[in-house]
């Protein structure tokens, strides 16, 4: 019971991490409001928790959808502890294949809606007396360059240092909140659905990209979920502006192909 008393707000939580995160965090004794632009899928996850929880339709892009989300929260909770900024998208391509609206969106969702969502959590965390953490799903994304998804490396580039001014401003400001961003690698889930149809299927892709991470496969949504588990609870106390890297060692640096002749 690692988050026993804790009230969080996990967004993506219809699909994937934000799935696995909602059920975790609930397994580890929180209430979990559900948050997702996928209210069908929401809903489904609030049902396998059950009355530990309850689905909310949110598009953190929607600053009026933010206000509404924490006073719901506060209004069946009584208060806030934890945010997890899971939602996200990726289109695929170069700086010179990227579209307007491809960047537009990738930034409203991926960047702008983790601010929106700091902003409202810190103010609701502290009107309502909760204490703990902000935790930013980025990506490997949002540390190195990868050529073939430019607006998602700068949309998640993006939520790396928001972290840790948010992480600062907590801090300075005496409020009991942390602030961490989390990069996976890559996940299975429905996200790399388009990648998977597009390179032949899912096993083909698994086994293409396994060869990219030392330790020899992909994360799994849970390996993303404890790690957020982790930095969400009381645990991790010390932690707060961290840069939190769940990647099977793929940037820990070369490998040693030159001692292999
Ligand atoms: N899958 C990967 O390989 C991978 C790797 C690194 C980082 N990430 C990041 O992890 C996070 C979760 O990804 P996932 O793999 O679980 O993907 P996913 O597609 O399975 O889940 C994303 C969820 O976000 C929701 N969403 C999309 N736009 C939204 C909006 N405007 N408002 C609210 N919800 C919205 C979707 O409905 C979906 O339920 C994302 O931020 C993603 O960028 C994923």
């Amino acid at each position: 019971m690692r988050l026993k008393d804790k009230v969080a707000i996990v967004t993506g939580a219809a699909s994937g991490i934000g799935r696995a995160t909602a059920l975790t965090f609930a397994r580890e004794g929180a209430r979990v409001v559900v948050a997702d632009l996928n209210e069908d899928g929401a809903s489904a996850t609030a049902a396998t928790i059950g009355d530990a929880a309850f689905a909310l339709r949110l598009d953190v892009a929607d600053e009026a959808g933010w206000a509404e989300a924490t006073r719901r929260t506060a209004d069946r909770f009584g208060r806030l502890d934890i945010l997890a900024n899971v939602a996200g998208i990726g289109f695929p391509g170069t700086i010179l294949d990227l579209t307007m609206d491809q960047w537009n969106r990738m930034i409203a969702v991926n960047l702008t809606g983790v601010m929106l969502g700091c902003q409202a959590a810190i103010r609701t965390i502290a009107a309502t007396g909760g204490s703990g953490a902000i935790v930013n799903v980025s990506s490997l994304a949002g540390l190195i360059g990868i050529s073939d998804v430019a607006g998602y490396c700068g949309s998640k580039g993006g939520v790396t240092t928001l972290s840790k001014s948010v992480a600062l401003y907590c801090a300075e400001q005496g409020l009991p909140i942390r602030c961490v961003s989390v990069h996976p690698t890559y996940v299975d889930s429905e996200m790399l659905d388009p990648v998977a149809d597009a390179v032949g299927g899912r096993q083909a892709m698994l086994e293409a990209m396994a060869r990219l991470v030392p330790i020899g496969r992909i994360a799994t949504p849970q390996d993303i979920a404890n790690a957020i588990l982790f930095a969400a609870s009381d645990e991790a106390a010390m932690m707060s502006g961290h840069a939190l890297v769940i990647d099977g060692a793929q940037l820990a640096g070369p490998s040693s192909a030159h001692t292999k002749g």
